[in-house]
């Protein structure tokens, strides 16, 4: 029987991946190492069964009208914000993602952010690294202590959880704004629910953790940083267009909040210009699940998720498998 044909849309490098797609399935790979233009998306869909798709291809009605034969698209991550779950959803195309496989590796990289800002990292590295360290000085490069200082994360779901957890080690309390309460983070981490006004007036950093949805889409700007303590770190790596990058920029210029360190943006790949003059800004490539281990998880799970569907199976993880199949 022939194998079904399926559209890999990066030219990927992940050894167990690679190995299943290509037993299973006959696996179009995209050769070069940038985005396929819609054109290129589309016209590369016409024939396929499975796509497997990145973060920044947008997967709309048009795109899934161009492959009828869609049975399935895998999306390599956890945001599901490039996707019309619905669109797919009237076509009968099952939608897979890959929670669980990042929690960790995100975590991490919101704690590495939040000390990287809060004691100037990489612009003590730039320092050194240009020869100007001439002796110990004490008024330079002075940042912020964690120790007793409230941390507060919008978004308390898997990876809000696993940042709060390791809030505990540095002695801190931690607050959290969702859209609903979460009793096992809080049993688990002894973090406290407060209403998103008191997020903002209580947390000495504050971490966005949220997926992207029409209710998160803009949710921070001037009105929100005025209401945050003058001395407060920003830290985002859940989805850029949550903040308002224009107006982040005029807010640190007018010191209505200490520092911010990004992993992700309002427009990716592009950068607020004001972002990369500033000071006390850290800013990363967004790179939250880039580790060797968990991006050849993501990718595996990804693979089986697109290959389970093909072959009649419950995916891992899909927001709409039961609406198709149920
Ligand atoms: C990363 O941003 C993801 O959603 O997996």
């Amino acid at each position: 029987m022939a194998k079904p044909k399926v559209l890999v849309t990066w030219p990927y490098t992940f050894p167990e991946a690679d190995k299943l797609l290509q037993t299973e399935t006959e696996a179009f790979y995209h050769s070069e190492e940038r985005p396929m233009t819609r054109q290129e998306l589309m016209e590369a869909v016409t024939d396929k069964e499975g796509l497997l798709c990145m973060l920044f291809d947008r997967i709309d009605g048009e795109v899934l009208e161009a492959g009828p034969h869609l049975k399935v698209v895998s999306n390599l991550g956890v945001g599901l914000d490039n996707i019309d779950i619905e669109a797919a959803t009237q076509r009968g195309v099952v939608i897979t993602h890959t929670p669980g496989t990042l929690t960790e590796a995100t975590a991490d990289l919101a704690w590495a952010l939040l000390m990287a800002t809060a004691r100037l990292i990489p612009q003590a590295h730039q320092f050194t690294r240009e020869g100007r360290f001439i002796g110990l000085r004490y008024h330079i490069f002075l940042g912020k202590d964690l120790a007793g200082k409230t941390l507060g994360i919008y978004g308390m779901g898997r990876i809000g959880t696993a940042v709060a957890r390791r809030a505990l080690g540095f002695n801190m309390k931690i607050i959290y704004h969702n859209r609903r309460t979460n009793p096992e983070g809080e049993r688990e981490t002894g973090a406290r629910y407060v209403s998103f006004q008191e997020l903002l007036k209580e947390s000495d950093f504050l971490v966005i953790v949220a997926p992207l949805t029409p209710e998160t889409q803009g949710r921070f700007g001037m009105e929100e940083f005025r209401r945050m303590k003058k001395d407060a770190i920003l830290i985002n790596i859940g989805r850029g267009p949550i903040v308002k990058e224009k107006e982040l920029v005029e807010a640190l210029k007018e010191g209505l909040i200490w520092g911010a360190g990004l992993d992700v943006y309002e427009r990716e790949p592009q950068v607020e210009k004001g972002l990369l003059e500033l000071d006390r800004v850290v800013l990363t490539p967004h790179i939250g699940s880039a580790t060797v281990e968990t991006r050849s998880t993501m990718a595996l799970v990804a693979a089986e998720n697109l290959v389970r569907v093909l072959i009649g199976e419950k995916p891992h993880h899909s927001p709409n498998w039961d609406k198709v199949r149920g």
